[in-house]
């Protein structure tokens, strides 16, 4: 089942601690793939020092160096495509993607939010998750769709809202589970095991694997 030729691209903005997470479980054979390309809209990320580092092709696509969305994410779409990835992941890229790049790499892009959507989508996500009041909180990996936050959800991790917590505490407990689920759901990907039915993500072989797509808690087991 699983595709060792298999190719994704990466674009972040940021830290790329979900970036390091894929390029080790890639390395460790456990995503059955490897990272083809890592694109960054920001020249100074750390994120561009871990994939170069890596040793992994990565381009510096400075967004404002472009007339508009369009050219920038037309220059984005011609390196993911000569790299000839079959995924595309988001891992903390900051730029709104336009319907034409979304609906280009539909079914095949990924995005991973700290929160359990839909619950809190959008930006000050912990802010927004401790004023409410939730006990947990967690991540997602999602399938990205014009909307901003809502496609169907590949997998989720559950993180609790502990007392005395801040955004700093509780960012830290959802992000290390991002680093297991990150590289869980990009492996479900590449083993071709999610199958899209409408909104609803089902993943292939749930009855031999039933928390295949969710960490903390996993299931009882099946009688
Ligand atoms: C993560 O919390 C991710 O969920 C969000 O942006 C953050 C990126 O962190 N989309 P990093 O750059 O992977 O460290």
């Amino acid at each position: 089942m699983a595709d060792p030729s298999f190719r994704y691209g990466v674009l972040i903005s940021g830290g790329g601690s979900n970036l390091q997470a894929l390029i080790d479980r890639s390395a460790d054979g456990y995503i059955p793939g490897r990272i083809a390309v890592v694109i960054s809209n920001e020249p100074r990320a750390l994120g561009v020092q871990r994939a170069v580092s890596a040793g992994i092709a990565t381009r510096v696509i400075d967004h404002r160096e472009f007339p508009d969305r369009a050219a920038f994410e037309k220059a984005m779409a011609d390196t993911l495509d000569a790299a000839q990835v079959e995924l595309v992941c988001l891992a903390g890229f900051m730029r709104v993607l336009t319907p034409w790049f979304v609906r280009r790499y539909q079914g095949r892009l990924l995005n991973i939010h700290p929160a359990l959507l839909p619950a809190f989508p959008g930006l000050h996500v912990q802010e927004k998750a401790l004023t409410s009041g939730v006990r947990f909180s967690g991540a997602t990996v999602h399938f990205v769709t014009e909307e901003i936050d809502t496609g169907p959800i590949v997998a989720q991790a559950v993180v609790p809202i502990l007392p005395g917590d801040d955004v700093p505490t509780l960012a830290s407990r959802i992000l290390r589970q991002e680093h297991r689920l990150y590289p869980l759901a990009v492996r479900l990907f590449a083993q071709k095991r999610l199958l899209l039915h409408g909104r609803q993500v089902v993943v292939a072989d749930h009855a031999v694997d039933p928390d295949a797509a969710l960490i903390n808690p996993p299931l009882e087991p099946i009688a």
